[in-house]
């Protein structure tokens, strides 16, 4: 029997109680299809900050890089805002992207029927909606240099660099119109072309590598209309390439469409290597411990962990479908709960999807 080795990075706020949820469901649905899964947990994020005093440990960096693939929950907590930025849960996040050189940061936004009521935007804009956000994921404002802050002749200065190598672009880019190819042919470019420097080799690169794509078609709009669009008619997107800051704040705004940001998960793959899969949301510390997390994203970040990361393509489908139906049954975690629908704890919408899981399995 095929076994696959699971780094498993619950971190912060709410991450113990999702991953322990999706781990669970991992188990049932691996056991059901054949195949095993073998876990670590490691500390990351705030977590690894109180137990080994920084946030990425040397040990969990190891233990990721030679996983198949990694599960990551979510990090950060105000707890640390005053720490300096080298040693903030945020930082361990970012280095590990960058250390496992994972470029492409994917998005799917993906409207399912039992939420239509659920999102503040009108069913007839949602409806049918069916989006990936193309994010570039170690480059951009996040990463580039110089950045820093001085004080010269009594004013305090703090600056970022948005930057982007041209190659940086092409791989990127080519990731975007790969995936528009295999959906429905549209890739739409983000930029801000119109002031940035950084945005026209953006768009230069953009249109280069779309000789390659002559299947695709290829738009370019600005980041602010982007804006705009995604709430106004979402419907005309495919994909949405980004840059890592754009992406960023569009894939919030896009996670809205699904009526509650704890349905969005999320892929970051790199050249060869272990994929990490984590839900686009934050750690939520509000609600943390207090069994009222919405795991779904979760969830759902554990199936593209199964599709993309393991190739196991019917599990993945397996777990989508489960919860399917336990939102067409009805139940939904405090986040997307509304009269006439039945509410339940993180832990009990766990064993509603497990329920499902196995149900479903005896009964095909
Ligand atoms: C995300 C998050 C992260 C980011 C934070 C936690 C560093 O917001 O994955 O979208 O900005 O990339
Ligand atoms: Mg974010």
């Amino acid at each position: 029997m095929t076994t696959y080795r699971i780094t498993l990075l619950a971190g912060d706020g709410i991450g113990p109680e999702i991953t322990a949820v999706a781990r669970r469901l991992l188990e049932v649905v691996s056991s059901l299809h054949g195949f095993s899964l073998d876990f670590a947990d490691h500390p990351f994020g705030g977590a690894a900050i109180d137990a080994c005093g920084e946030p990425l440990p040397a040990s969990t960096l190891e233990a990721a890089r030679s996983a198949d693939a990694v599960l990551l929950a979510a990090i950060g907590s105000p707890r640390y805002d005053s720490l300096p930025r080298e040693k903030r849960p945020e930082t361990g996040l970012l280095a590990l992207r960058s250390e496992l050189g994972l470029f492409a940061n994917l998005r799917p936004v993906k409207i399912l029927p039992a939420l239509l009521e659920a999102s503040t935007l009108k069913r007839s804009v949602i409806e049918g909606v069916d989006l990936l956000v193309v994010r570039e994921l170690t480059g951009g404002v996040y990463f580039g240099t110089p950045k820093g802050r001085i004080e010269a002749e009594g004013r305090v200065r703090a600056f970022n660099t948005m930057a982007y190598f041209a190659d940086e672009v092409d791989r990127i880019a080519r990731v975007g119109f790969a995936l528009a190819a295999s959906r429905r042919g549209e890739l739409c470019s983000v930029d801000k072309a119109n002031v940035l420097d950084v945005s026209q080799l953006w768009r230069e690169r953009v249109e280069a590598i779309h000789e390659e794509f002559p299947s695709v078609r290829l738009s370019h709009i600005y980041v602010d209309n982007a804006a705009m669009q995604l709430v106004r008619a979402p419907r005309q997107f495919d994909v949405l390439l980004t840059s890592n800051l754009f992406g960023d704040i569009l894939s919030d705004e896009a996670a809205m469409l699904s009526g509650s940001i704890g349905m969005l998960p999320s892929a970051s793959l790199g050249e060869g290597g272990p994929g990490l899969f984590e839900p686009i949301h934050g750690s939520a510390p509000d609600i943390a411990g207090q069994d009222l997390a919405n795991p779904l994203a979760m969830v759902l970040s554990a199936a593209m962990m199964l599709r993309i990361g393991l190739q196991q393509e019917e599990a993945a489908l397996a777990l989508e479908a489960a919860v399917d139906r336990v939102l067409t049954g009805g139940f939904r975690t405090a986040d997307l709960w509304s009269e006439g629908t039945t509410k339940l704890g993180c832990r009990a919408m766990g064993e509603r999807l497990e329920a499902e899981l196995v149900a479903h399995m005896a009964s095909v």
